[in-house]
């Protein structure tokens, strides 16, 4: 039996939680630490999951999963350090914290792997890229794979991406929900129902998504596919180009990827 601690069950760490469950990972193998009773309770009740403190839960594990804020981790490690020993693996999802800044609050060769995940994972359709630290094998990181695959897929990087991966995977979900919020507000402005112009968008795009990764085909072949010449697409595609939302994209996403190096130095 391999036991799996996820230390800080926020969002993240209960999508984390909650994913493991469904992929039918039993209970009695997961460990949470948390310090609000009231929020240990309602973690107990809704998953029958044994709620210990940070110590105890690092003491018993053998993956340790660390879900707290990038601004709480020094606190963190410096509490569970005295207890991680060198066969434990630690798994960190925060924001920016480096393998290098857990290594240092670390004992000596513990094997570290920081992944930066996706809220998508709330409806196991999460995007998880992970980098190796300096003490992590070939099994280290199949650990960590079948971590985060309970939520979606994952993919192993460089953790030097790990910044362009925030920028377009970890960020992405808010893009995407901005072009949605942006179309259905065209729709009402064209005199749609909202409801019917959410209806509509909503549904295009999961359409839209489920062609891209069920057909495997380039973005551009799609797009062509749907553009015949001096059609109504052709008319709206070129607006695009006008208002240069290609180029906005590559400055927004440049810009997530400046503010996570940023974050990474303590800015
Ligand atoms: N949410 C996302 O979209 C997303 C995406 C990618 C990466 N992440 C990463 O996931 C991590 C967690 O984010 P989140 O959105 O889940 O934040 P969150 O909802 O604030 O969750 C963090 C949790 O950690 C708890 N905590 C703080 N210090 C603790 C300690 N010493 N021991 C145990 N628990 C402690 C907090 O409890 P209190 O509230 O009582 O302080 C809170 O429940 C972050 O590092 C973030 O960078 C999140």
């Amino acid at each position: 039996m391999s036991i799996t601690a996820i230390l800080g069950a926020g969002v993240m760490g209960e999508t984390l939680l909650s994913g493991l469950v469904r992929a039918g990972r039993p209970v009695a193998e997961l460990l949470v630490g948390e310090k609000r009773p009231e929020r240990a309770r309602e973690l107990e009740e809704k998953y029958a999951v044994s709620v210990v403190s940070n110590l105890e839960a690092t003491r018993r594990a053998d993956t340790i999963a660390l879900v707290v804020k990038p601004q709480d981790m020094g606190a963190l490690l410096d509490e569970i350090a005295p207890a991680v020993r060198p066969g434990q693996l630690v798994v960190s999802l925060a924001a920016g914290i480096t393998t290098s800044f857990l290594e240092s609050r670390l004992p000596d060769g513990v094997p570290v792997v920081r992944v930066m995940p996706n809220t998508p994972a709330l409806v196991d359709e999460g995007m998880a890229a992970i980098a190796p630290g300096a003490h992590c094998d070939d099994d280290h990181l199949e650990i960590a794979e079948e971590l985060l695959g309970s939520t979606g897929r994952v993919l192993r990087v460089p953790e030097k991406q790990m910044d362009a991966v925030t920028a377009i995977s970890g960020t992405g979900p808010a893009y995407v929900f901005f072009v949605v919020e942006s179309m259905i507000e065209a729709g009402v402005h064209l005199g749609l129902p909202r409801g019917t112009a959410t209806d509509l968008v909503v549904q295009t795009l999961v359409g839209s998504a489920k062609m891209l990764r069920e057909t495997g085909t380039h973005p551009t072949v799609l797009r062509e596919q749907v553009t015949s010449p001096g059609g109504t697409t052709a008319a709206a595609l070129r607006e695009l180009e006008v208002h240069k939302v290609r180029a906005a994209f590559l400055a927004a996403m440049e810009a997530a990827r400046n503010r996570s190096a940023e974050l990474a130095e303590g800015v």
